[in-house]
């Protein structure tokens, strides 16, 4: 068991976070493994793009901090995983498919380079740490918001596997896409995500690295799920 430093947040409930780039299949292994232990789930990119999405509707302009800032720190989404879909509650209210288009996807990437917002946002992602346990998929999930989880598990896969996976995510919710339009998305994506200053994708340094280009879903579970059992981690499963 690794040791755990004190980060101010609970270290009595397991954390397992799952990270890496956009469209490498966070969100399907994530989800699973949450149903699969009876965990609690935490979408981090969902809470940037619900910022995002919100801040459009308000008319709130992205270079707007306090006012990015102000709603950051009263965002109420939970999420409620269930084997069909899982829903982003926003107040209550289900908006899962204002979330799945790549618009919401480029303004969540906008605003997460900004340090105020990714601060605000902190405390928001750390309320989810509730018994029995926490996945929390994400960037910066295993480095910065939960240093202390119990595994730490990076996605990755090129950039061409991870484009054709979110074009067939984006049919199977009926949105006509093209793959090359995806792919530079990602791209562009990647790159942002990569080279900020504040909270970049990289791998924590105690994360394993699942590259997943050739792997199936149920390939990356299994290994995953034999890890958690390696390390004594859910005796239930
Ligand atoms: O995982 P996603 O595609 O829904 O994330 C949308 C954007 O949000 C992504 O481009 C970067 C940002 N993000 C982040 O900066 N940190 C996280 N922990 C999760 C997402």
């Amino acid at each position: 068991m690794l040791s755990k430093p004190d980060v101010g947040i609970s270290t009595e409930v397991p954390c397992l976070t799952i990270d890496g780039p956009a469209g490498v299949g966070k969100g399907t292994v994530s989800q699973a493994l949450a149903l699969r232990m009876g965990w609690n789930y935490l979408n981090s990119g969902a809470l940037y793009r619900v910022l995002g999405v919100q801040a459009r509707q308000l008319s709130i302009d992205l270079q707007d901090e306090s006012a990015l800032v102000a709603l950051a720190a009263g965002l109420q989404v939970r999420f409620s995983v269930a084997d069909e879909k899982t829903q982003v509650l926003l107040a209550g209210k289900d908006i899962s498919d204002e979330l799945v288009t790549e618009a919401s996807g480029a303004a969540a990437s906008k605003l997460a380079p900004i340090p105020a917002v990714r601060a605000a946002l902190l405390e928001r992602q750390r309320d989810f740490l509730q018994a029995p346990g926490l996945v929390a998929e994400g960037r910066d999930m295993g480095s910065v918001v939960f240093p202390h989880a119990e595994l730490k598990i990076f996605l990755d896969a090129t950039a061409e596997e991870r484009a054709r996976r979110r074009c067939k995510q984006l049919k199977d919710n009926g949105l006509s896409v093209s793959l090359r339009a995806v792919l530079s998305e990602i791209e562009d994506r990647d790159k942002r995500d990569r080279e900020r200053s504040v909270s970049p994708l990289v791998p924590a340094e105690d994360a394993t690295t699942i590259d997943t280009t050739v792997l199936t879903v149920d390939q990356v579970m299994d290994r995953i799920l034999s890890m958690c059992s390696e390390r004594q981690l859910f005796a239930a499963i």
